[in-house]
This record gives C-alpha cells, sequence and structure tokens, in this order.
C-alpha cells in the first residue's frame, strides 16, 4: 500500500504482481552452477510460448501500458524498483485488465544477471534510465559492460536491446559502451540500428511520432528536451561463431 502516488487509494497489484513462491533463493551452488538460478519466466504468463519482452524500470508503467495492449501476442515482463511506483503501475495494470503484463518490484540488473535464462528475451526496454550524473555514481548507471553481457547472453538471435535517454552525458557513457559490443569491435554480439519512431498511434498533439511514449518522454518533450535512442539487434550466435 502506498500513499505518495496513490492519493490515500489502496494499490493492489493483484495478479499482475509476480508471486514471491515463483521465485526461489538462489541455489548455494550459483557460482558453479548458473544455469541452477535461472527462472522459468515463460511458464508466468497465461501462454508460455508467446516472445518475452523486457521492461527495465518501467516507472508508472505507461509504456506497459500502452505497448501490452498494442501487442496482445507478446508477453511482458516490467521490473521496477521504486515500490511505489512498482505499486502504481501494476495497479494500473490490473484496473485496465492488460492479461500479458506481469511486474516485479525489484532490481533489474540483478535479475537479469542471475535469474534470466540464457536466450529467451525477444525484447529489452530501457527507456530513460537514471543519468547519476556524478562521476562517483556512474556505476549505479544501468548501461555497464557487465549489463551488455547479461543482455547478448538472454537475448534470443535477432532480438533487441532499445534504448532511449534525454541526458547527453550518460549518452556519452552508452555509446562508449555500444561500442564494444557493436562491429568493428572483434566478435560483436550486436549490430547497431535506428530505433525507428513508435506508430501513428503514438502521434503526439503537434502530430509529431512519439518515440516509446513514456512519461519521462513526455515530460521531457513538454520542456523541448532532445532525445537519443538506439536498438542494438543481437547477431545470430552461428554467424557469430558462438555455438
Ligand atoms: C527516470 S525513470 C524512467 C521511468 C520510465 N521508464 C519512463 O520513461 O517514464 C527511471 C526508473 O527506473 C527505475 N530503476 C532504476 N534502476 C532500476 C533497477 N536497477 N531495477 C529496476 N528499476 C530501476 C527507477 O526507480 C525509475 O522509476
Amino acid at each position: 500500500m502506498s500513499f505518495g502516488l496513490s492519493r490515500g487509494r489502496t494499490l493492489d497489484p493483484g495478479p499482475i504482481a509476480v508471486p514471491p513462491a515463483l521465485i526461489p533463493p538462489m541455489p548455494d551452488d550459483v557460482l558453479t552452477n548458473r544455469a541452477g538460478a535461472h527462472l522459468p519466466i515463460h511458464t508466468w504468463f497465461e501462454h508460455p510460448d508467446r516472445p518475452l519482452h523486457l521492461e527495465i524500470g518501467s516507472g508508472k508503467g505507461t509504456f506497459l501500458m500502452q505497448a501490452a495492449p498494442r501487442q496482445p501476442g507478446v508477453n511482458f515482463l516490467g521490473i521496477e524498483y521504486a515500490q511505489e511506483f512498482y505499486f502504481y503501475a501494476a495497479d494500473r495494470l490490473r484496473r485496465a485488465m492488460v492479461p500479458n503484463v506481469r511486474m516485479m518490484g525489484i532490481d533489474a540488473a540483478e535479475f537479469l544477471h542471475w535469474r534470466v535464462p540464457d536466450n529467451c528475451l525477444h525484447t529489452i526496454h530501457l527507456y530513460f534510465p537514471d543519468p547519476w550524473p556524478k562521476s562517483r555514481h556512474h556505476r549505479r548507471r544501468m548501461v555497464q559492460d557487465r549489463f551488455m553481457l547479461d543482455a547478448a547472453r538472454t537475448l534470443v538471435d535477432g532480438g533487441e536491446l532499445r534504448v532511449v535517454t534525454d541526458h547527453a552525458d550518460y549518452w556519452a557513457w552508452m555509446e562508449e559502451h555500444f561500442a564494444r559490443f557493436t562491429p568493428p569491435a572483434a566478435g560483436a554480439p550486436f549490430t547497431r540500428e535506428v530505433l525507428p519512431p513508435a506508430g501513428a498511434d503514438l502521434l503526439t498533439e503537434s502530430g509529431q511520432s512519439e518515440i516509446v511514449g513514456t512519461n519521462f518522454e513526455r515530460k521531457y518533450r513538454a520542456e523541448g528536451r532532445t532525445f537519443n535512442a538506439a536498438l542494438l539487434r543481437r547477431v545470430a550466435r552461428v554467424a557469430a561463431g558462438q555455438g
């Protein structure tokens, strides 16, 4: 329950929440048996055979509210570690009765690193991640070499890492990281593409297409900020000689 965003209403994630029973503790031998900690995420959805998308840092859940009904054949897992926002977003999705979304209120970087199986995500959405502008806080940024390796490990061949930011310094940091994982870097697991704008159903009042239509995109657009975006596509493992 939360009283800030909810304005005193009781927030209820209901069936949107992934219940704790589905997340057993990490096995003792996790360092020698990484796969032993992986979770059968697909089975948390009514249609386990459908493509799985992960949104990191869902905030108020605006992206999921739009994307999930538009793509009913996709399963969306949203992760938001600020509990107030997690409850708000999950409650919102429950009330809208969006059937193809589940949410977790945990640290997405740790979840991706330890609990997500290899080769299982079709898309990772990372929109307006916290920029942590001070140098001593840069290690808290989501985009790190470890994150890039985890994205490469968990995305299926042809899968997509989609990123948008308004923050110039974080964008420069991202560009440095992306360069290490895209050609001409040897054995690069990703190719780089332009993130296409969202469809006509995401038009602003001025008729301009939004990029992803999250809360922060709307807020920053109203302030006149500019955005940078990237799409990194997972190279097929056989083509890259990675088995
Ligand atoms: C700047 S907000 C952007 C929210 C939303 N994506 C949008 O564009 O409106 C970043 C969000 O990411 C969440 N976040 C940051 N680090 C996270 C982590 N390691 N795991 C899960 N959520 C995280 C924050 O709590 C915050 O709600």
